[in-house]
């Protein structure tokens, strides 16, 4: 049999994930009224498991309603909702064939209060009428046409820490794996970050990154208290903002600085007990000068694992078990997370191991199909 990396297992900390092919967070913008799973999340993470991926990541969880991107987003406050995870989680453990199970934490921040981004919703804000409610950020300045955010203040900084925590402890008590910070995409931990955004004035803010950096530590501080020790703790970055025009010194250099910080942060994240870093990019700008294609985030998952020594997973266009293997033998990264290309097939990890000629365990139910 041909020597594989994707079929190689992996070990973070006492969880070992049978394969590198993970699921990437996607919100489904389907929960219930109060951020409750519902049936859709169990078939559509349900199907990852048995789709023969190693670890199935359920999308953005707001720890508090105010974080949340809209309405229908998955939120971890209240019994109703660990209950529904539990559920979720159970199915993953008892039908996985040994897959694992893990939640990202999130609060959306100043890109909060939209109506989502299901077909025939726009995903902009939501109206007054529609249930809007106050953003919260670093500073005021809003994001791109959206609503102006409220300043966090020092105490309420502090509530998002125990936030964070209290949701960790929650998801812990559902079952999970692992949890996911999520500290990407311009959301409230991203717009900490970011210098161009967190232009506060006080410890929490500005010129220093040591002072930027202070909220998200904290808050990763926070969730691996909760965690016990034998779970990894995982966390998603943005590497660069993409800043415009792409052909200038200028944003070159923004890109540069972008690149350095988050890499610091993650150094720094690595040390308070952060186990595997997943590498995106982006979000904080409204019209960022990206241009997707085929592992077009790879080389920052590369870069933060070189800079770091932090195992990475790779994110972004990444659709074929060649292009998996060759992120893996290359070691741009130590995992792969795969998005929409699990949506149009949630038995991508399944399929992967017949192409690559790979022994994987299929849920007896299919065992028909395998050959
Ligand atoms: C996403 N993405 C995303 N990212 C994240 O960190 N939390 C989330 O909840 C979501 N939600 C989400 C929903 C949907 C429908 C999509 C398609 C994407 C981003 C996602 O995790 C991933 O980084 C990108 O989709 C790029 O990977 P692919 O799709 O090219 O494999």
């Amino acid at each position: 049999m041909a020597y594989s990396q994707l079929f190689r297992p992996l070990t973070l900390r006492s969880l070992d994930l049978k394969n590198r092919a993970l699921i990437a967070p996607m919100c489904q913008y389907s929960a219930g009224a109060d951020g409750v799973p519902t049936d859709w999340h169990l078939m559509h993470l349900g199907s990852f498991a048995t789709g023969g991926f190693s670890l199935v990541l359920a999308e953005a969880t707001a720890v508090v309603p105010e974080g949340r991107i809209s309405p229908r987003d998955l939120g971890l406050w209240d019994d109703e909702q660990q209950a529904s995870f539990a559920r979720i989680a159970d199915f993953v453990h008892e039908h996985g064939e040994g897959a694992k199970f893990g939640i990202q934490l999130a609060h959306a921040g100043r890109k909060a209060s939209t109506s989502g981004d299901l077909p025939g919703l726009s995903g902009g804000p939501l109206a007054e009428d529609d249930g809007a409610w106050q953003t919260l950020a670093p500073t005021t300045e809003p994001f791109g046409d959206f609503p102006a955010p409220h300043a966090l203040t020092e105490e309420e900084i502090e509530e998002t820490v125990r936030a964070f925590g209290e949701s960790t402890r929650r998801a812990v008590a559902a079952g999970v794996d692992t949890v996911q910070i999520h500290a990407a995409h311009g959301y409230l931990l991203h717009e900490f970050l970011q210098r161009r955004v967190n232009t506060r004035s006080d410890r929490w803010g500005g010129e220093s990154l040591e002072d930027r950096m202070r909220f998200p530590l904290r808050v990763v501080e926070a969730v691996r208290a909760e965690l016990p020790e034998e779970l990894p703790l995982l966390l998603r970055v943005s590497a660069v903002d993409w800043r415009e025009p792409t052909d200038t010194e200028e944003a070159r250099t923004a890109n540069a600085e972008d690149l350095a910080d988050i890499t610091e942060f993650v150094a720094r994240a690595r040390a308070l007990g952060v186990d595997m870093v997943d590498v995106s990019s982006g979000g904080n700008l409204a019209a960022p000068q990206v241009r997707p294609g085929p592992g077009y985030q790879t080389v920052f998952a590369e870069h933060i694992r070189r800079e770091t020594g932090v195992p990475t997973s790779a994110v972004g266009i990444i659709t074929d078990p060649v292009q998996a293997e060759h992120i893996l033998a290359s070691d741009q990264a130590d995992a792969v997370s795969l998005g929409r290309e699990a949506l149009r097939d949630p038995r991508w990890a399944l399929n992967a191991a017949r192409a690559l000629g790979q022994e994987t365990a299929w849920p007896g139910q299919y065992a028909r199909a395998r050959r």
